[in-house]
């Protein structure tokens, strides 16, 4: 499954918004119940103001209904940063796959990425 979810995010990475930084890219979570959302980098003239891949596809699925716990898997074409490390946390995702710096297709879960975090809602 995780080779899949980043073969996809490569494709969808196509449809980023990244004009300032060039760097495009895509994100595609599936739900334990199978379905699928896709996300791309937006970025704005007011930097800060642009989104990640990550959060866009998570935003994707939350507008239909999917929650913390919902999620399963995520596909993403970079190294996902801290803040989307802790949306990825929120989300309780047991497989993150990513290309790492190194090159190499790598997975662990939300939690090992951010570790020693606090406790979420019931
Ligand atoms: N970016 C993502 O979309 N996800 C990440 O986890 C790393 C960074 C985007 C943000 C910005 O549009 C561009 O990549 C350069 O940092």
């Amino acid at each position: 499954m995780s080779k899949e979810l980043y073969d996809r995010a490569v494709v969808v990475s196509q449809r980023a918004y990244a004009p300032y930084s060039n760097y495009l890219v895509g994100a595609v979570v599936q739900t334990r119940d199978g379905k699928v959302f896709e996300g791309v980098n937006v970025e704005n003239a007011a930097y800060p103001l642009g989104v990640c891949a990550e959060k866009s596809a998570l935003v994707n699925a939350v507008s239909e209904g999917y929650r913390p716990g919902d999620i399963a898997a995520i596909g993403i074409t970079a190294s996902p940063c801290g803040g989307c490390r802790q949306w990825l946390y929120e989300f309780g995702i047991e497989e993150v796959t990513f290309l790492n710096a190194g090159g190499e297709l790598v997975t662990y879960s939300a939690a090992e990425l951010l570790p020693d975090t606090w406790d979420l809602p019931a």
